[in-house]
């Protein structure tokens, strides 16, 4: 069993990862952080975690106290900033860390002041960082001590583009892509923007062209795929709902592409993986309520007569496959062990 540290166990994806690390059979936790419930039981703060054997009795810690304790794997919830700080001496320490904030995502120093607004804490460490959605990019995840888990926009984006983006299947202009996402995206911490008020029964545009900070990291990972990336738009809307993220991609076809095409691209580069479905033309259109509460993505793409541009749908949890599961998933990777272990069927 590995020994496991969870810092920011009292989130939304930490209370998910607490669920997920229930169930994998490798995983013995043995420290969860919090700052404000420090000394009291997760399942004090959170009760339906209250069957969840591997953390009962065990008192949340600050995260400066969970330092001296022994671990081989700590996953990190901690808001960016923060979780680069509290990451890298469990990382010198001999620890295999999955941060699921953004702090090494980008591998330029440069990019996250322009991202983030601040400089990085530590930027002369983000080499050492390995980027991984594990369909996309598993090899390079094997052995890895610091792995940057991707965003949740991120992986509902990339997810589709990569690989019509590596087989040619993009043509000329910008690519938009336009995202729907659950309250929880924004975490737990209390926001006006977030307050039940504001909004049920309302659908907001926020951070909508190039000015989101998950367009650094889409962009960066375009330009990993491809010689000379993809111009990217991306809109990203607030929806009434605790959960999901629903991306329809507008993709401008290359020459000798449509729709019929780019569903065959999809399918051949997920037809063995467990966790990504590409629908058939008869399956029609994914929805969130399809993959919530799992680690899988649905991916559809739509029929336009006109052929100016194919409409590719992709559907993820985002606390899940955007985050915790995908965590887990890396770790598994990480490891060389199945990719679904712990996920049950
Ligand atoms: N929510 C998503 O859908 C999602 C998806 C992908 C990635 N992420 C990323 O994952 C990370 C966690 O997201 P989340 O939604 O779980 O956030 P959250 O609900 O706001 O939880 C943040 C956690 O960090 C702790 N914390 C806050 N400030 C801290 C500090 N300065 N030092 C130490 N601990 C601190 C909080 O503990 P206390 O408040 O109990 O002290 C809490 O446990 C973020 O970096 C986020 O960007 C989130």
């Amino acid at each position: 069993m590995a020994r496991i540290g969870i810092l920011g166990a009292t989130g939304y994806t930490g209370v998910e990862l607490s669920l997920l690390l229930e169930k994998h059979p490798e995983a013995e936790i043995v420290f969860i952080s919090s700052e404000a419930s420090a000394g009291q039981e997760l399942s004090s703060v959170f009760p339906r975690l209250a069957g969840c054997d591997k953390i009962r009795g065990k008192s949340l810690q600050n995260a400066a106290s969970c330092q001296s304790v022994s671990v081989d794997v700590v996953f990190s919830c901690l808001p960016h900033g923060a979780s680069a700080e509290a990451c890298l001496p469990f990382v010198d320490g001999g620890a295999r860390v999955i941060d699921l904030s953004a702090d090494f995502r980008l591998a330029d120093p440069a990019l996250y002041p322009k991202w983030y607004g601040k400089p990085h804490p530590r930027p002369e460490r983000l080499q050492e960082a390995v980027y991984c959605i594990p369909e996309l990019d598993r090899a390079k995840v094997r052995g890895a001590k610091l792995i940057a888990n991707p965003g949740c926009y991120p992986t509902s984006v990339l997810l589709p583009l990569v690989p019509l983006a590596k087989a040619g299947a993009v043509g000329a202009g910008p690519v938009i892509a336009d995202s729907k996402s659950g309250v929880s995206g924004a975490g737990r911490k209390p926001s006006l923007g977030t307050a039940y008020c504001e909004t049920n029964e309302s659908i907001s545009a926020y951070k909508i062209g190039r000015t989101h900070q998950h367009l650094g990291e889409m962009t960066q990972q375009l330009a990993r795929a491809t010689t000379g990336g993809l111009p990217l738009i991306f809109s990203p809307h607030l929806v009434p709902m605790e959960r999901g993220i629903l991306t329809v991609a507008y993709v401008p076809p290359a020459p000798g592409f449509d729709a019929a095409k780019v569903r065959q691209i999809l399918s051949d580069a997920y037809a063995n993986e467990p966790f990504v479905k590409v629908l058939s033309k008869a399956e029609g259109l994914p929805a969130t309520g399809h993959v919530a509460h799992t680690n899988r993505c649905h991916i559809a793409v739509a029929e336009m007569p006109e052929n100016d541009m194919v409409l590719v749908v992709s559907v993820i949890d985002n606390l899940v496959k955007g985050a915790s599961g995908q965590a887990v998933q890396n770790w598994n990777a990480s490891n060389g062990w199945a990719e679904t272990l712990g996920f049950g069927a």
